[in-house]
């Protein structure tokens, strides 16, 4: 069965991918799995820490008649930050370990990795043993999350690619709302396996994902990377369900290896080389800031605040139902986000970022405002709660998904993986420190901010807005090859009308034509 991908293509000459099959696309959606392991993880431990086993468990008596148990902060914002600590690493590491042993197999190292962690989090009777059970989960979940985006962009059609990716971020959402319900379902259990019941399932979206990408061919632009055309061949046979001989496939590989040849002239693949290039747009260090610096706004949009802390908040400023709402948060985020599969191929990445960064922060401003000049009244409650809905929406359907799509999209083959896993850890360090000053923003005790900690997030997603706006390009509907052209010869406001001329027009044509023979060369030995 033939797919004809409806998203928009650019114009210009589209010719060098082929037509994909139901099960190509099948192949390509399976790697998004790995959201769940994001999400799960980032979710369960708040739910976790409040529950009274655990804390019976890992906490110290207090109260006249020692009946009450409570964690230390330092030991709550350890058990919490750690797996921050141990992703911010982990995604580094996967960027060189990416360029060594594929794409693929990192990936199921990383599950292999994090299995280990989750066994140490799940004996764990002590902080002793679960610390270092959180560390190495983090590491493992750093490894897949920075290479998942990586290994999806890879293989994905052009003309779908923005869809696939974002299937991405609809895992972390489904994550995100698993936990909260797994979390709701053992809280009251009066036993260990209220805490280690939501510990353990963490391991069954390892086994799945890690089972699955077995099946899974190797992303080809890897092989290509190896000089190992033959597989490169194979594997994207596979992803495209046509025959290994077939043209398209041909044209496709042929421009794969063409690009990295050229690409491969003018830079080497290190680390070093990903801070090189100074400020030309197609630079390499140009491109690294853009991606780390779209993940570490993504952070600023706010979003975990509400994720994080909503619970907390919630209550703070005079909601009963605080539990409740936080679900209800998490399923908007999750029904939200299949809309962005659509919105990504029609409206593109661009579009997305400077208006779901609108979207969002005139959200962020009624909810200060109402909530600063009504405190505490029954019409600033319902405002908090309508408009923190608009606000999840707008997210969900923008910057969650557009922002791992663009880092997917932005860096040349040399230095793609090292590209991708900077991007994704600023993400978990920025996730890690505005998770950190957030309570000295909003405690009673300390900045008490209340409602006007959306002013914070408010001014935080204007600064979004103004980076969408003039430093993101439009890259929806080109191969990753065409994007380096984009960069090239357009700035981001003028990408949108940007259209590939034959092949792509970098005056490499003849590289291209060039390598479609070596390869038929190298068939007909
Ligand atoms: C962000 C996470 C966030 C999640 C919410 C992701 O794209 O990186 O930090 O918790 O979206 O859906």
């Amino acid at each position: 069965m033939r797919w004809a991908p409806s998203a928009a293509f650019r114009g210009g000459d589209q010719r060098v991918e082929a037509p994909v099959t139901l099960k190509g696309y099948l192949l390509c959606i399976f790697a998004a799995f790995g959201g769940i392991l994001f999400g799960y993880d980032s979710g369960y431990i708040s739910g976790v820490l409040a529950m009274p086993f655990f804390k019976a468990q890992f906490g110290k008596a207090t109260g006249e008649l020692g009946i009450d148990y409570v964690i230390p902060t330092w030991q709550k914002s350890l058990i919490v930050s750690i797996l921050s600590a141990g992703t911010f690493f982990g995604a580094l590491i996967a960027g060189s370990v990416a360029d060594w042993i594929g794409r693929r197999s990192t990936i199921i190292a990383g599950c292999i990795i994090f299995s280990l962690g989750v066994v140490l989090q799940v004996a764990a009777s002590s902080v002793g043993l679960l610390i270092p059970g959180r560390l190495i989960a983090g590491f493992g979940v750093g490894f897949v999350s920075a290479i998942i985006i990586l290994y999806m962009s890879e293989v994905a059609p052009k003309a779908v690619r923005g869809a696939i990716v974002s299937g991405y971020q609809f895992s972390i959402t489904i994550g995100l709302m698993l936990a909260a319900v797994v979390n709701q379902g053992t809280n009251g259990m009066d036993g260990s396996g209220s805490y280690r019941i939501p510990m353990g399932l963490q391991w069954l979206w390892a086994l799945i994902l890690g089972t699955g990408l077995f099946l899974l061919p190797e992303s080809p632009r890897h092989y290509v990377k190896k000089n190992r055309l033959d597989d490169a061949a194979c594997s994207l046979s596979k992803l495209r369900g046509q025959p290994i001989n077939s043209p398209y496939i041909k044209d496709e590989l042929a421009e794969m290896v063409a690009n990295y040849r050229f690409e491969r002239e003018h830079m080497n693949a290190g680390w070093l080389d990903c801070f090189l290039g100074g400020w030309k747009p197609s630079g390499n260090l140009r491109r690294v800031m853009l991606g780390v610096a779209l993940q570490m706004m993504q952070q600023w949009t706010g979003v975990n605040f509400i994720f994080y802390y909503g619970t907390t908040f919630f209550k703070q400023v005079g909601i009963h139902n605080e539990f409740l709402i936080s679900m209800i948060t998490t399923i908007v985020n999750v029904l939200s986000t299949p809309i962005s599969f659509w919105a990504i191929e029609k409206l593109g990445r661009r579009s997305l970022l400077i208006y779901g960064a609108v979207g969002m922060l005139v959200c962020e401003f009624i909810i200060a405002i109402v909530g600063t000049v009504d405190e505490g009244s029954k019409a600033a409650g319902i405002c908090l709660i309508v408009f923190t809905c608009f606000y999840i929406f707008f997210f969900a359907t923008t910057w969650g998904p557009a922002a791992w799509v663009v880092i997917g999209e932005i860096f040349p083959l040399p230095i793609r993986a090292k590209g991708v896993a900077l991007s994704t850890a600023s993400n978990w360090l920025w996730n890690f420190v505005i998770g950190y000053i957030t309570p000295y923003m909003v405690d009673a005790d300390k900045g008490n901010l209340k409602s006007k900690v959306f002013f914070v997030w408010g001014a935080t997603c204007t600064l979004c807005v103004v980076f969408a706006y003039f430093l993101v390009p439009e890259t929806k509907g080109l191969s990753l090859e065409q994007v380096s052209c984009l960069l090239d010869e357009t700035t981001p406001r003028t990408s949108k009308k940007w259209q590939p001329s034959e092949m792509h027009a970098n005056g490499y044509e003849k590289d291209v034509h060039l390598a479609s023979q070596d390869l038929e060369h190298k068939e007909a030995v």
